[in-house]
């Protein structure tokens, strides 16, 4: 099921890909279809990730924004940023914080904003406790030197399905829920 949903997600970027000349300059060059992780393996990978109380978390590609909110709201981060390149699912994440129920505090604690994760800088990430990833094998292998220069030793990056090509992960559980998912993780070691 993984490979099919894999293959699934793979035309898409192909189709995406074959359309970047006339494309506007600021479309990212991988768009990686919306397909949100299921409220239990979202809960999985903060649980592997083991977020503690006062931690920041990044979701690369964020949807309508559920890993950060139950980040806050369930794991009790200081701080959750949720990018995606696409405005409507940025209107999504309005609705998801109105839904949750969360206090002004916890409202106050997450950021939303547009952007093209393959554009970040290995600076945005030097403050961020924690990455959650459920985009593509490839935009996870043009993630992984920004994310292992950019984040500090002991900073954990959880992906939904998707290795990291030749580094390989500190751990590796499996999720049932409508199917069975796979989360990946990785520490940050102290040399890089
Ligand atoms: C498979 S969905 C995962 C959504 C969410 N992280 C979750 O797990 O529920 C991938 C998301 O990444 C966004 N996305 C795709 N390519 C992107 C890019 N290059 N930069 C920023 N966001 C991107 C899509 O709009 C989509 O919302």
């Amino acid at each position: 099921m993984r490979k099919l949903f894999a293959a699934v997600l793979g035309c898409a970027v192909i189709a995406t890909a074959s359309l970047v000349s006339a494309a506007p300059k600021d479309e990212p060059k991988i768009i990686v279809p919306y397909v949100p992780t299921h409220h239990k393996v979202v809960e999985a990978m903060l649980k592997l990730a083991a977020v503690k109380e006062g931690e920041t978390v990044y979701d690369l590609g964020c949807g309508d924004g559920r890993i950060v909110i139950a980040a806050v709201k369930d794991f009790k981060a200081k701080k959750g940023l949720g990018i995606d390149f696409n405005p409507e699912r940025l209107k999504d994440c309005t609705a998801s914080v109105a839904a949750a129920k969360l206090t002004a505090d916890q409202e106050k604690s997450l950021t939303f904003k547009q952007g093209d994760v393959l554009k970040m800088t290995p600076e945005e990430f030097k403050d961020v406790d924690v990455v959650t990833l459920y985009l593509l094998p490839s935009v996870n292998r043009e993630l992984k030197p920004v994310l292992l220069k950019g984040l500090k030793p002991g900073a954990r990056i959880v992906s939904h399905d998707f290795d990291m090509g030749d580094w390989k992960e500190d751990k590796k559980i499996e999720v049932d829920a409508d199917r069975t998912h796979t989360v990946y993780l990785w520490t940050i070691p102290a040399a890089k």
